[in-house]
């Protein structure tokens, strides 16, 4: 049997967080499940899954992930999820600054709060509504590189960037 500690089986403590309705639920099923859901009801609390991706030198990782409620009444739970967590993936949608800006808010409390060594990923989600796009990618990749953050646009509709988001991830865990 493998050691749990074994590098070629690695297990990762994943949180997302962001604004209700940036789509991080959907996110979550895209890479889970390979689906979209139109009509995803809003998160209470938080849900947990599960899933495990191989990358190319035959290193599996396996991520628990934390998907937060994002309407403000659940606000004070967010520390429970993002404590300990490995990984955090603060989500915006690019049609909406006010979201953008609750990333940032959120990038602060996990700089205050998180570990000092989380892998922190910018994520601006619905790319595919780029025709109502209000946040410009360069912008956001800035202000990501500013923090030392990976950033990166997803649509969980279409699928675009869903699996490369966790694959770059696996690749900057320590
Ligand atoms: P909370 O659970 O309240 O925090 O919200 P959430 O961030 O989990 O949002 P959710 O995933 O439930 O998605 C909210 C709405 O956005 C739903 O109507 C989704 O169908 C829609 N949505 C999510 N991702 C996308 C996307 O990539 N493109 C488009 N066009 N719509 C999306
Ligand atoms: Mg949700």
């Amino acid at each position: 049997p493998l050691a749990a500690n074994d590098p070629k089986h690695i297990r990762v403590k994943l949180v997302l967080l962001g604004d209700s309705g940036v789509g991080k639920s959907c996110i979550v099923l895209r890479f889970v499940r390979g689906q979209f859901d139109p009509t995803s009801k809003v998160t209470v609390g938080a849900s947990f899954l599960c899933q495990t991706i191989a990358l190319q030198n035959s290193t599996t990782v396996k991520f628990e992930i934390w998907d937060t409620a994002g309407q403000e009444r659940y606000a004070a739970l967010a520390p429970l999820y993002y404590r300990g967590a490995a990984v955090a993936v603060v989500v915006y949608d690019i049609t909406s600054p006010d979201s953008f800006h609750k990333a940032q808010y959120w990038v602060k409390e996990l700089q205050k709060h998180g570990s000092p060594d989380i892998v922190m990923a910018l994520v601006g989600n619905k790319a595919d509504l780029h025709e109502n796009r209000r946040v410009s990618a360069q912008e956001a990749e800035e202000y990501a590189e500013k923090i030392g953050m990976f950033f990166i646009e997803t649509s969980a509709k279409t699928a675009d960037n869903i699996n490369q988001l966790f694959e770059e991830i696996s690749k900057r865990l320590p």
